[in-house]
């Protein structure tokens, strides 16, 4: 008997790869595949989990139209990397991962506010640096967060968490949506503004809006312009939702007083520019990056992997290949413009 072929572009964490292990799969996991690898494998393989830097559009669902593919799993809740309008005409199942990440990823956020806000990164280097000469009164003065207000630009289901959490803080909140959300506004205090009010009001600003063309550069230059320079601001969503040029340039200027990045406009790319600023917080796209996260959205892979093979709907689509058409199911939560 032969058994579903079923590919994973990259070594998932360990707990997770076991399960796929026992699976009655003939199973391949790569160490990164190639563009011209993925298109081979859309006419080989029954099922293939993908990360989100894997780009499956249109040219990816014709080679594998009418072939053995059933499903892309995405090991991601975003997923603008593939195209579902041309999945559902080749009958090809999508899913993602939604809700395990968003507490880690609304930890992240937190974690990037307070590196920010009290400049760990500088004091990092400073003390790495061997130039340490002892407390000082002025040292590295950040900012304290009681008494501030946040904004969050996106209240999908990671921008609502992040507002729950950060109830402790002493801050207000402030947010913009596609749609005010009234439940979020009673059980976090949160009042709804304008996109432009609420860059012009945060002291903090936090975006938890997912990428694709509604949201690219929606902080354009003059966008940026309208906050305060005093203000800092900090990107899990997407790196495509900042125009990246603009915001080093409103970083070295002056004209914002930080930002905190994990993701970036041409990742794995991040701008030359920022680099070089003592006023950026940089990390590698970490927001879903612990283990029990991490084996979380690969149990989901999984299961949304043996929904399509046996000929159910996976719990996680996003797509309906049965009626042809975009996205129906769910989508990442978060907001799309
Ligand atoms: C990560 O960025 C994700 O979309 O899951």
């Amino acid at each position: 008997m032969t058994h579903p072929r079923v590919l994973i572009t990259r070594p998932l964490v360990a707990p997770a790869l076991q399960a796929f292990k026992a699976q009655p799969w003939d199973l391949t996991v790569c160490d990164r595949v190639t563009r011209a690898e993925l298109l081979v494998a859309a006419k080989e393989y029954d099922a293939i989990v993908t990360m989100f830097s894997d780009r499956c559009d249109a040219d990816f669902f014709a080679a594998a139209a009418g072939g053995p593919l059933k499903i892309v799993a995405n090991h991601a809740v975003g997923y603008e990397n593939l195209d579902s309008v041309a999945a559902s005409a080749a009958r090809i199942w999508l899913s993602n991962t939604p809700d395990v990440l968003t507490q880690a990823t609304a930890e992240l956020a937190w974690a990037l506010v307070f590196a920010l806000a009290r400049r760990l990164g500088e004091g990092e280097r400073l003390v790495r640096s061997g130039q340490w000469g002892g407390w000082e009164p002025q040292q590295l003065l950040g900012m304290s967060l009681a008494g501030k207000t946040v904004g969050i630009l996106g209240a999908g289901r990671i921008g609502q968490y992040f507002a729950h959490m950060g109830q402790g803080f002493g801050v207000r909140f402030r947010y913009h949506n596609r749609n005010p959300q009234p439940a979020f506004e009673q059980t976090s205090g949160a009042e709804y503004r304008s996109l432009e009010h609420l860059l012009q009001e945060a002291d903090i600003l936090s975006i938890h809006l997912p990428g694709g063309v509604h949201t690219h550069h929606l902080l354009n230059r003059e966008r940026l312009a309208l906050m305060k320079s005093t203000a800092l601001l900090i990107n899990t969503g997407r790196g495509t939702i900042i125009e990246e040029q603009a915001l080093a340039d409103a970083l070295r200027q002056g004209h914002l007083a930080g930002a905190a990045l994990d993701v970036y406009e041409h990742e794995p790319l991040v701008n030359p520019d920022l680099i070089t600023l003592e006023n950026a917080v940089l990390v590698p796209h970490l927001g879903s990056a612990t283990v029990e996260t991490r084996t979380a959205m690969a149990l989901k892979c999984l299961r949304n992997i043996q929904a399509a093979l046996s000929g159910q709907q996976p719990p996680d689509a996003v797509n309906d290949p049965a009626i042809n058409a975009a996205a129906i199911s769910h989508d990442t939560g978060e907001m799309l413009y």
